[in-house]
């Protein structure tokens, strides 16, 4: 959009500028700066308008963008232009992602490399390698407490290595996703050393006070992320004798937005990573981004204007590098990481689904989808060009983050239906097939969450210790189920390593003083290449799972139903015990996949004549893709096994 003050505002900044640059080289980056410097300029004056030195400020943003522009290669200028005629390029079917510590699945980046035919077999395109910047060797949070942004792990490699796997990746057609840590940094960062040293500047870039009157105004309506670890919000430091604030772990210091230079610092760094070929970067804990006395600190309107003004700086340097929100948060909120009163995304083009994900969950606990089918309606609709990462497990705990009308609505108790659940999974039941662990358990408010890796979790491990065969087939068939749910739902599915060999809990981090307290390690384990190996096993646990799995993903790819373009219904249907959806084809505009999932590990039927209402399965029969079965529709039910899903399609598409 022209507008007059804005694009003055443009031409003062490059003006000055004018050295930096020379035209033709920036020819497409002066197009996209132009088309953006409205967005950019007016988002930076609601956050900072009020500071005089804001031209200076924004001269300084504009500068950054230059110099990442200039850094750019030619080969990712040409993929960003691709990807500009392609724009929905990320919303098709035939992507399927993969998290992985590096460490724990490959030793270090080179090993990572060796390791993608792995991945590729299994049919994984995305992958998303958890955060592997520079980092203190005891408190790191897993990498999240970064202390160098451009700088890899030196215990995972170097930035060459990082540059030879991209590389490699963009040979084989597999997206790289990077994390950049942009709420908080290490205590040892550069920038926190400073701080501590009595640096003004740097310790401007935190939240730090002498005093405990503004932390303790703060306290009043701020909740408590690590509850057991790291209760408060606040750390007194010694040696800038200031409270500063760590809203998670006490050596993770909150970055502070309100001063524009770490803005400005950040855009920076997340273009340093798109140009080391990163084709999505993940946004960690994006909800947190801007603090305000009196609120919860999270969700608030600027944290929502910051992602905006990174978008619509990322889109100038490298429009073909996307972002993902981890923004676990209530589903009313987590849509506006899309972009806030927006019609195509506008921050992040991906999110976390920790709605469906926590839902499955419950699913898989109660054996039905009664608050499935309530909560997921409960999720706005999403922009167009945006897309749900699904997942059934991820590096983190399990919140039962769904919302308590919901549940009510369901016929539980709020209060008695989480305890319920928390319990199945961490209470080491005779009932119940779980071995999971609880996490961030809040004494003051009972609030838990629960650890554990999917097979554990579905009772695999249990089902191994009893050698009890039918629990074994019952665990497998529920790690089938809910992938079948994240491959068809629409988005992008993201597995998580070790989950394709059904790994189980390791405990050995109960040993290591430095992950004792955080039980998420649990789920954490280091890959199993000698199980990997009996996936070639027929009948080994590993071979039923990694092959079925690798079955459904070759399925997904090819069923353009499944691509994610909000084509998407839920469907009513009597029977508590099932989970309905039907698939659009975009172009064909009528149901051509149904999902039915019996979440109960009783077999159940479902009377057709109530899909055949509302126009579904009207035939003779129907295909199950899922198992390349023709479905005879000539009986009044359609029956389930136990933990059974369909991929029904119409034998005539
Ligand atoms: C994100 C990460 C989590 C980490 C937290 C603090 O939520 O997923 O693992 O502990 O941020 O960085």
């Amino acid at each position: 959009m022209y507008e007059q003050i804005s694009h003055s505002v443009l031409n003062d900044i490059l003006d000055e500028l004018k050295a930096e640059y020379q035209h033709d080289e920036f020819q497409h980056f002066f197009i996209r700066l132009g088309a953006n410097f409205y967005a950019i300029h007016d988002l930076f004056s609601q956050l900072y308008g009020h500071r005089e030195d804001i031209k200076a400020q924004l001269t300084k943003l504009v500068k950054a963008l230059i110099a990442a522009y200039q850094a750019r290669n030619n080969d990712l200028k040409q993929l960003d232009f691709a990807r500009e005629k392609d724009h929905n390029w990320f919303l098709s079917q035939s992507l399927v992602g993969y998290a992985l510590y590096c460490k724990e699945f490959a030793n270090d980046l080179t090993g990572l490399r060796k390791q993608l035919p792995y991945l590729e077999e299994l049919g994984i395109n995305l992958v998303h390698i958890m955060p592997i910047l520079d980092c203190p060797t005891t408190e790191n949070d897993g990498g999240y407490a970064v202390s160098d942004y451009q700088k890899i792990n030196p215990q995972v490699g170097t930035n060459d290595d990082l540059s030879d796997l991209s590389e490699a990746l963009k040979q084989k057609n597999m997206l790289l996703v990077l994390d950049v840590v942009v709420n908080h940094t290490s205590n040892q960062h550069a920038w926190a050393q400073a701080a501590q040293q009595g640096d003004k500047k740097y310790q401007d870039y935190y939240y730090t006070f002498e005093k405990r009157e503004i932390p303790d105004q703060y306290e009043q309506s701020m909740p408590e992320i690590f509850p057991e670890q790291a209760p408060g919000n606040f750390t007194w430091n010694p040696e800038m004798e200031k409270w500063v604030m760590t809203v998670f772990n006490d050596y993770q210091w909150d970055l502070n937005y309100q001063n524009p230079a770490v803005l400005i610092e950040m855009v920076s760094i997340i273009l340093f990573w798109a140009n080391m070929g990163a084709d999505i970067v993940r946004l960690d804990a994006v909800a947190f981004l801007w603090k305000k006395i009196g609120t919860q600190c999270q969700n608030e309107h600027e944290a929502h204007l910051i992602l905006q003004l990174m978008k619509d700086c990322c889109q100038v340097v490298a429009p073909g590098v996307l972002f993902i929100a981890e923004a676990i948060v209530a589903p009313v909120e987590v849509t506006k990481y899309f972009g806030e009163d927006a019609i195509n995304a506008k921050e992040c083009e991906i999110a976390y689904n920790a709605t469906l994900m926590a839902l499955l969950w419950d699913s898989v606990a109660t054996k039905n989808a009664k608050l499935l089918n309530n909560a997921i309606k409960s999720i706005p609709d999403k922009l167009e060009r945006t897309t749900w990462l699904n997942y059934v497990r991820c590096h983190d705990d399990i919140g039962l983050g769904f919302e308590d009308a919901s549940i009510a609505e369901s016929g539980y108790d709020p209060v008695m239906h989480r305890k319920f659940i928390i319990d199945y999974y961490t209470g080491n039941q005779e009932y119940s097939p779980a071995r999971g662990v609880a996490f961030g358990v809040n004494e003051k408010n009972g609030d838990a969450r629960i650890a554990g890796t999917l097979a554990s979790l579905a009772g695999l491990e249990k089902a191994l210790e009893q050698n009890d065969t039918q629990a074994i087939g019952q665990s497998i068939d529920t790690i089938i189920l809910l992938h079948s749910v994240i491959l068809s739902f629409g988005g992008i599915p993201l597995l998580y390593y070790g989950d394709d060999l059904g790994l189980l809990n390791d405990r050995s981090y109960l040993d290591d003083d430095l992950k004792k307290h955080d039980s998420r390690w649990v789920h954490r384990p280091t890959m199993r290449w000698d199980l990997a190996e009996k996936r070639n096993t027929i009948g080994t646990t590993q071979s039923r799972i990694f092959n079925h799995l690798k079955a459904l993903i070759t399925i997904r790819k090819t069923t353009r139903a499944f691509a994610d373009y909000n084509t998407r219904t839920i469907i009513d249907v009597d029977n508590p015990h099932l989970f309905a959806f039907s698939r659009f084809d975009r172009l064909k505009r009528r149901a051509s996949v149904l999902v039915l999932c019996n979440f109960d590990n009783k077999p159940q039927t479902l009377q057709l004549q109530q899909l055949q209402e509302q126009g579904y399965l009207t035939g003779h029969h129907a295909k199950d893709l899922a198992t390349g079965n023709t479905i005879a529709l000539t009986d009044d039910c359609l029956s389930f096994k136990p933990l059974q899903f369909y991929w029904l399609t119409y034998a005539s598409v």
